[in-house]
């Protein structure tokens, strides 16, 4: 890790400069925050897995014609990305009313929305990522409208793929947070999807019981975060049979090792 330039560390990844110009590596930690940073900790082996989910869910949304950084994948915790220049909007996907829409407007936890909501928040830790209106984002020149149709369409192109795929494995897609980027060509640029899909962005919930099998498990004292972490993982079929603990082991050798 040392070798490489690192270009930048947020809260739940390191990025280093990439071996082509134009690449970068992803480096995913197992470091969680919550409310903006307020709140702070570990989930043991987060990164493994996150890096695993990422890989697998851009690579399924690439064979349904959704354009993204993914390179591929290079070791544990690594991936290779295509270098964007990151659009300063998170896009909240909601199928189910939780978490901060919830308490905004009132409405309980887990009632079904009649239809999926997508909400934007401007990226800024220092005003704690505000909601925003499309107004505001054409206002200030933060992604243009033509720019905003791409996102709003994908982003419910990947609601429907995803909400789908995990529904297969007995999970309910509540909501989920995406960032895209601006992939230049001399003086053009294009949208593609960005950053990572893992249980840190998303809320899933046990489609029978409604356990929560996300990072609210960490959000909100539950305990068990790791394990609901390994389960989603399990579930996607990810590891070999029983080859989760296997791997992380592994992971926690090497860590310790220094590697
Ligand atoms: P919220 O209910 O707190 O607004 O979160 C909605 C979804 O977006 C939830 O799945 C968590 C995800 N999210 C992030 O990944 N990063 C963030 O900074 C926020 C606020 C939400
Ligand atoms: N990741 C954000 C933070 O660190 C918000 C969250 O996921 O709750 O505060």
């Amino acid at each position: 890790m040392s070798r490489r330039r690192q270009i930048y560390e947020g809260k739940a990844k390191i990025l280093y400069e990439g071996p082509e110009p134009g690449t970068i590596i992803q480096y995913f930690k197992d470091d969680a925050t919550a409310f903006d940073n307020k709140k702070k900790g570990t989930i043991n082996g987060k990164g493994v897995i996150n890096n695993r989910v990422s890989e697998h869910i851009f690579t399924l949304l690439g064979h349904i014609g959704i354009p993204s950084h993914f390179i591929r994948r290079l070791n544990m915790r690594e991936q290779l990305v295509k270098q964007v220049e990151i659009v300063p909007i998170e896009v909240i996907v909601r199928n189910v009313a939780a978490g901060s829409l919830s308490k905004r407007l009132g409405i309980e936890e887990g009632t079904p929305l009649p239809h999926t909501l997508l909400e934007y928040c401007y990226k800024d830790d220092a005003l704690g990522d505000p909601l925003v209106a499309e107004e505001h984002i054409a206002c200030f020149g933060w992604a243009t409208q033509e720019e905003m149709q791409d996102i709003s369409a994908m982003a419910i192109r990947i609601n429907d793929f995803m909400a789908g795929m995990f529904a297969g494995i007995g999970i309910k897609l509540v909501d989920f947070k995406l960032e895209f980027g601006r992939l230049f060509d001399g003086d053009f640029s294009r949208i593609i999807l960005a950053d990572e899909i893992s249980p840190d962005g998303c809320r899933l919930w046990d489609i029978e019981t409604n356990e929560k099998l996300d990072k609210d498990r960490f959000r909100r004292d539950l305990g068990g975060e790791a394990e609901a972490y390994q389960e989603v993982a399990r579930r996607m079929g990810l590891f070999p049979e029983g080859g989760i603990s296997e791997v992380l082991d592994l992971d926690s050798e090497r860590k310790k090792r220094g590697k």
